[in-house]
């Protein structure tokens, strides 16, 4: 017999209760991490060694696609300008923006086609996708990509997207080793625009340059941030992209993935009052946790 939500929610002690609550859940309004700005003054550039042929493939793929891209954004690190930063942070957004939708996408398919929860890495990488659609949209305030320019961008998402789709569906570890390896990339991209706004090479972004109002609401800045910060808590969300992605390619297909990214949090230097995001529930919750797990500031995640 069909059952209406209301009726659902009043059971309150039935396994359907407790899914149409997990579900509930993993819909709620995206939360991000809030970024103490002394503690992302320096971030470290990791590096993961590849030990598997998977990871040496993935490492050379990230390889050549930095190649390619290097080349299609004219990079070169003594010779850059502010518009060429722009252009260079442009084309990454909407490349690292494509990944999490793709596997979001991939797992809610796969959820649907086998009635199994998904533990809420959905909601974990569409958050990663919506966060690095933020960054795009910060640097599209500063500079108007041109028609010409819009059309590698069709082109590479064109590319990108279906390669990924189908390397996706093949092997998720291999896809999230991959945008480990791309967000090391992007950490290192950024480390080095801090390192010339630093060093005055990008005058227009000197240290008192102001951000723009909707970074410093998207980051909880405070009224006279900079750019420079903008930029730091950009890097620093590239670093949690990193360490997540590899993590998530370690774990085995049935760990509890929400547990771990929970407890990675809880930990993290990079956020400011860590403890919100990942001790908050109540012991009702902790039922849960068992059932589904609990996420971090960037959402529950599980493979
Ligand atoms: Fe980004
Ligand atoms: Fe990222």
């Amino acid at each position: 017999m069909l059952k209406s939500s209301s009726q659902l929610l009043s059971c309150s002690n039935t396994k359907s209760h407790s899914l149409l609550q997990n579900t509930l859940r993993c819909f709620s309004k995206t939360q991000h991490p809030i970024f103490s700005l002394d503690k992302i003054q320096s971030i470290d550039q990791t590096h993961r060694e590849p030990t598997t042929f998977k990871d040496r493939l993935a490492l050379s793929s990230i390889r050549l696609i930095r190649s390619c891209f290097d080349l299609a954004t004219g990079y070169n690190i003594k010779r850059m300008t502010l518009s060429k930063w722009l252009t260079r942070c442009i084309f990454l957004e909407t490349i690292a923006a494509v990944p999490g939708m793709v596997g979001g996408m991939t797992k809610h398919l796969q959820s649907l086609r086998t009635l199994e929860h998904d533990n809420g890495l959905i909601h974990h990488l569409l958050e990663e996708a919506e966060n690095e659609r933020t960054h795009l949209f910060i640097f599209i305030q500063l500079k108007k990509p041109s028609r010409a320019f819009q059309s590698m961008i069709m082109l590479a998402q064109g590319v990108f997207f279906n390669v990924y789709f189908l390397a996706y569906l093949l092997s998720p570890s291999f896809c999230h080793r991959l945008v480990g390896f791309l967000e090391e990339e992007a950490v290192h991209t950024y480390s080095k625009l801090v390192e010339q706004i630093d060093s005055g090479l990008i005058p227009e972004w000197n240290r008192d340059t102001l951000a723009p109002q909707m970074a410093r609401e998207y980051y909880e800045l405070p009224s006279n941030a900079t750019m420079r910060d903008v930029i730091l808590s950009i890097r620093a969300d590239e670093s949690i992209h990193r360490d997540m992605n590899h993590k998530f390619s370690d774990l085995r297909p049935n760990a509890n993935v929400d547990q771990e990214v929970s407890e990675f949090f809880s930990k993290d230097q990079r956020i400011r009052n860590s403890h919100e995001y990942c001790h908050n529930s109540s012991a009702s919750d902790e039922e849960d946790v068992q059932h589904r797990g609990r996420g971090g500031p960037m959402g529950g995640a599980a493979l």
